[in-house]
């Protein structure tokens, strides 16, 4: 049987939508959850008969609080690995070990972490950037790298041009990630990710 994936996301879900859409992941999306309501990307999933719902940090008295609810939900799913596609919170130390847990970034870390990255790096003048897939661990956009690409800037860049160019190249490497750990490729030693034949 294929690997079962829980995904979390915030937002568009187009993340969401190239892992639903890969065919060869070796494992299935078998419940996607969101911090937002609104979150396009739980029509996304609904639209191909995955259960998708929201855990909202209102609806809870505090930040203990909705981090015990994040886990029963995703628990609920019994997941092999939590893929993180444009999942805007911080998980708790708690989430993070419990599970292997995958994260796809807009940048070529450990450059230009956090929400900004994008334009972060447009205003720092770099003449490259790129997308980041990730495992994740206690510290933000910093756990072991699995791969990375570089997108170059251009003259003309603004941060949302530039995003839907590292976009285009996520929905192509975040799959391919996951794939790998579906089919049991992905070893990690301390910082180092090796693929194996
Ligand atoms: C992606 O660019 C990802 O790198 C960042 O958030 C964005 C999510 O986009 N963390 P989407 O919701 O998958 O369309």
């Amino acid at each position: 049987m294929g690997k079962q994936l829980v995904v979390l996301i915030s937002g568009t879900g187009s993340n969401l939508q190239a892992l639903l859409d890969h065919g060869a992941l070796g494992g299935e999306v078998n419940r996607v959850v969101s911090d937002r309501p609104d979150a396009a990307g739980l029509e996304r999933a609904r639209a191909r008969g995955v259960d998708a719902v929201c855990v909202a940090p209102g609806a809870h008295d505090d930040r203990r609080g909705w981090d015990a609810a994040l886990c029963d939900a995703v628990a609920a799913a019994a997941p092999d690995l939590v893929v993180l596609a444009g999942f805007m919170r911080i998980l708790s130390p708690a989430f993070v070990n419990r599970w292997p847990v995958l994260n796809v970034h807009p940048s070529l870390l450990p450059a230009f972490p956090g929400a900004r990255a994008v334009a972060d790096a447009l205003d720092w003048g770099v003449k490259l950037t790129g997308a980041t897939v990730h495992f994740v661990d206690e510290e933000v956009d910093h756990g072991p790298i699995v791969a990375q690409e570089a997108v170059p800037v251009r003259p003309d860049d603004t941060p949302a041009s530039l995003h839907r160019r590292i976009q285009a190249v996520e929905h192509r490497l975040l799959p391919e990630c996951v794939a790998l750990f579906c089919h049991d490729r992905l070893a990690v030693r301390g910082r180092q990710v090796s693929v194996r034949a």
